[in-house]
């Protein structure tokens, strides 16, 4: 089994970041963890950041060539991407949104998701560890298919 986790913009800069509403954890603390659970699982793991969109679209086509499942946090473009979101539809890798901050709980604009009714399903609010939560979902939902 592979997973391709995917961060989106801005991401890259997690840990000095508005560490109140994201956290410290760097966004290479967080490989590590989901790549440490990869290795107990026995699955390969894949990651790529992007601050551009076009990026991320050419990189969902490419990953539906070889991967089994895509962990995504969007991020800004989670509110805005509808080519994200016909990326995702489009190439029918199972998908789980993930998100550190509760983005319902926030502004208003934050509130919709353009991405996630073509996800299997978002997971947000848990800082860091959304993105653990984020891959045992893909991870069991795989196994079960
Ligand atoms: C985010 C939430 C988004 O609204 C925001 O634009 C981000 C990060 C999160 O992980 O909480 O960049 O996706």
């Amino acid at each position: 089994m592979k997973i391709l986790v995917i961060h989106g913009p801005n991401i890259n800069i997690l840990g000095t970041r508005e560490p109140d509403t994201y956290g410290v954890a760097t966004m290479s603390d967080i490989n590590s963890s989901l790549q440490r659970l990869a290795e107990e699982n026995k699955i390969e793991i894949e990651f790529f950041q992007s601050n551009i969109e076009g990026e991320i679209v050419d990189k969902i086509q490419s990953a539906a060539l070889g991967v089994d499942g895509i962990v995504i946090n969007p991020a800004a473009y989670t509110h805005t991407s509808v080519a994200i979101r016909d990326a995702i539809a489009a190439m029918k890798v199972p998908t789980v949104e993930v998100h550190l901050s509760n983005i319902h709980a926030r502004e208003e604009f934050r509130h919709e998701s353009l991405t996630a009714p073509v996800c299997l399903g978002q997971i947000c609010g848990f800082g860091a560890n959304s993105y653990i939560l984020g891959l045992e979902a893909i991870i069991n939902h795989i196994e079960a298919l």
